[in-house]
């Protein structure tokens, strides 16, 4: 195996298949009915991590105004391209930018700000997390909600390990093109709680040649959120909710 590059980054196949692979992915489903049920009517809504727009764009062709802040441009220039093909009452009410959810300050508040999709997980717990939290309770109007979707810890640490040459996913791309993706490498560190993956992408041509491959390392933090987040002044206001049996959503609530 050749070099191993992040996931997201610029040129990454991460990237580029996002949204084919996240939406072949029955473990998300229902999560933007989920989003949409905590966010109140006519309020705000700011997703950290927006990635591609997925929900950000979501929600807004519900009638949310959305912010949607995410640090890959690789990923928001995605999104913008999704959004130029929206209605324009959808485009006017969604805002792009570039940001780290872990150091932001928008000087303005919402009514519900979410962290789908394992976002938080991508960055160490400890510092990053409580930033994040103290970043959602700065951007929360009095009584509003903050939804995190984090991965299972017990279901992560306790992951088989991978079998190197067999596909966990194979995709028809059309006219005979293949996307084909393997877990080359798997590891858990305990105490830290990290769990590190290096996916390899791999693109097969009509001939089924490799036309192209890639391999790249997705790693996840986990902890009990409910501490850290306290720490910002966000109390847990529901027992948190399983989705697709992999993660489970905390929902806290920003106090007085
Ligand atoms: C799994 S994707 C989720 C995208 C989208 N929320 C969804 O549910 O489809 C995680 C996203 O978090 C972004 N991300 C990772 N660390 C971040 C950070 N510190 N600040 C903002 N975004 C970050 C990544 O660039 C990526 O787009």
């Amino acid at each position: 195996m050749g070099k191993v590059t992040p996931y997201y980054a610029p040129g990454s196949l991460s990237a580029v298949f996002y949204d084919r692979i996240t939406n072949a992915d029955g473990k998300l489903l229902g999560d933007e009915d989920l989003y949409a049920d905590l966010a109140p009517t006519g309020g705000d809504v700011l997703e950290l991590g927006a990635g591609t727009g997925r929900l950000t764009i979501g929600l807004a062709r519900r009638g949310f105004a959305v912010c949607g802040v995410d640090i890959s441009p690789v990923m928001l220039a995605q999104a913008e391209a999704h959004l130029a093909r929206e209605a324009p009452e959808v485009r006017g009410r969604v805002e792009l930018r570039q940001g780290d959810m872990t150091a932001l300050n928008l000087k303005r508040t919402f009514g519900l700000v979410i962290c789908p999709f394992f976002t938080l997980a991508h960055v160490p717990t400890g510092a990053a997390w409580r930033n994040t939290f103290a970043v959602a309770a700065r951007h929360l109007s009095d009584g509003g909600l903050a939804a995190f979707h984090l991965p299972k810890l017990a279901l992560m640490q306790g992951l088989e390990p991978p079998d190197p040459r067999r596909p966990v996913l194979d995709q028809h791309l059309g006219e005979g093109r293949a996307l084909l993706l393997f877990v080359k490498e798997r590891s858990f560190k305990p105490g830290v709680n990290r769990l590190e993956q290096v996916i390899e992408y791999v693109l097969a041509d009509e001939t089924g040649r490799i036309a192209h491959r890639s391999a790249e390392r997705l790693t996840y933090y986990m902890t009990d959120p409910a501490p850290l987040a306290a720490a910002a002044g966000l109390v847990l206001d529901r027992p948190p909710i399983d989705l697709g049996g992999v993660g489970d959503i905390y929902v806290f609530r920003k106090g007085p």
